[in-house]
């Protein structure tokens, strides 16, 4: 073994705390495995007197976190801050700019900015780790660049937010409204700063943005994805989910067509036979459709300090063993523009619930429009009677487009006896 790896970290919260701690706990293993010993000697934080489950006092304390690239002799920094702009951004800029090595788990910041900081890493000559930035623990990341490096994919898709997944699974099993445990995932550490990001889907497509760059060999296109979160789920469409033989996840999904790349986040049924609809809790999984590997599963916990942790320090060893290779698996130049495929020309299969008035006619009415839009039926589900109340009616179609599916649909809204507007959800055969 000889020398060492000095290192900053800039944030010190659920996952800069929890790599200080995996970086002490380990050390010996860490410095048996990259040959050096990995030394913290600087950190920064907001606040530097809260109470964080480790001691910081043998650390230096730098007050603006985009100065721990000025420390002597850091060679690393760690960016764990969080969030597109501000002090995570500046951080990220005065590394890159000082020539140091930079390891980050935020993908907010990479799916918009990925492009430039791959093309400035690049022309710093210094190295970039993002692999908690997707998929918590699960080494994806290395997984596309390396272990899958001979291989183009057909599609890479996953469970990608632990948070929802988390949230999606109490729903299903234990009855609770998504409301209700929103919290919990915030207090177990799992969900972002501000948790709509997670549920609202953006997380999933920051992620996304990122897998379909490595997997498709194309630039970061952030603006490229149709997202939809999971707040409009409820107890009653998991019911009839169920019912159906079905499970309710959010998925991103990634897709190269002859219309560009589809890239689309958004709840879908799974069959419940399918291994998507046994991930549960934070667990997230990622599937990578390769030419040559076939099918590959990566599956763990997706969020939470020590699992992210684990993947922060895997870059950091990566660094000090002084592998080098381009962020998205080709330098930033050679990233390809690919067009973004139109959401209206994607093809699947769909979940419609209806809430209507229990009169003659309107099953009529609403199978008249599915005809005249081209759309085939494929199941119906009807529950209750009520002449004064509404009742739902729950549709399932055989494949057709997402324009044709989207006219109908607001066609149907638009009928008097359809009360609210109809909730329409993807089945995805995985
Ligand atoms: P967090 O618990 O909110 O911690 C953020 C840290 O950044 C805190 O220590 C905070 O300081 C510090 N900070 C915030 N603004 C700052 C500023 N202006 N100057 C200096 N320090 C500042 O966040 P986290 O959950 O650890 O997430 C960190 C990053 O990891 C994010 O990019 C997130 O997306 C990513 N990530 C998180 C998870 C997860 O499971 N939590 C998993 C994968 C990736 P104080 O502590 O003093 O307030
Ligand atoms: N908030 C994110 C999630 C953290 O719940 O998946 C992991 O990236």
């Amino acid at each position: 073994m000889s020398g060492s790896l000095k290192i900053a970290i800039a944030g010190l919260g659920t996952v800069g705390s929890a790599t200080v701690a995996l970086l002490r706990e380990q050390a010996a293993l860490l410095a048996e495995r990259s040959g050096k010993s990995i030394d913290v000697v600087a950190v920064s934080a907001r606040d530097r007197n809260k109470l964080r489950g480790i001691d910081i006092s043998d650390l230096a304390w730098v007050e603006s976190p985009e100065k721990l690239a000025s420390v002597p002799g850091v060679e690393v920094v760690v960016e764990l801050i969080g969030g597109a702009g501000g002090a995570a951004r500046a951080t990220v800029e005065a590394a890159l700019a000082g020539g140091k090595h930079l390891v980050t788990a935020n993908k907010a910041l990479l799916a918009r900015n990925g492009n430039d900081i791959a093309r400035a890493a690049e022309e710093a000559g210094v190295e970039i780790g993002f692999e908690a930035a997707v998929g918590g623990a699960i080494p994806v990341i290395d997984a596309l660049q390396d272990g899958l490096a001979a291989n183009e994919f057909r599609r890479v898709y996953g469970i990608l937010n632990g948070t929802c997944n988390y949230i999606l699974t109490r729903m299903q099993e234990e009855g609770l409204e998504y409301a209700d445990v929103v919290a919990d995932a915030q207090r177990l550490g799992y969900a972002e700063a501000d948790p709509s990001v997670d549920v609202d889907g953006q997380d999933t497509a920051h992620k996304l943005a990122l897998l379909t760059s490595l997997g498709f060999g194309c630039a970061v296109n952030l603006a490229g994805i149709h997202v939809e979160g999971i707040r409009d789920i409820t107890q009653l469409d998991v019911g009839f989910a169920r019912e159906l033989g079905y499970r309710i996840k959010l998925l991103g999904i990634a897709r190269m067509t002859e219309a560009g790349v589809e890239q689309r986040v958004h709840p879908c049924l799974v069959p419940e036979s399918s291994p998507l609809a046994k991930v549960q809790g934070v667990i997230n999984a990622v599937v990578a459709e390769g030419r040559y590997s076939g099918n590959i599963v990566l599956e763990g916990f997706g969020a939470g300090g020590a699992p992210t942790a684990s993947s922060v320090v895997s870059d950091i060893v990566r660094i000090a063993r002084g592998v080098r290779r381009p962020a998205f698996g080709v330098p930033a130049s050679r990233l390809r523009a690919v067009a973004a495929a139109p959401m209206t020309r994607h093809v699947g299969q769909y979940y419609i619930r209806l809430m209507v008035k229990d009169r003659p006619g309107v099953i009529a009415d609403v199978a008249a429009i599915l005809r005249d839009s081209d759309v085939s039926l494929a199941s119906m589900l009807q529950r209750g009677r009520s002449a004064t109340e509404t009742v739902p009616v729950v549709l399932t179609t055989h494949e057709t487009t997402e324009e044709r599916m989207g006219r109908a649909a607001a066609a149907i809204g638009r009928l008097d006896s359809v009360v609210a507007r109809p909730r329409m959800i993807r089945i995805e055969p995985l």
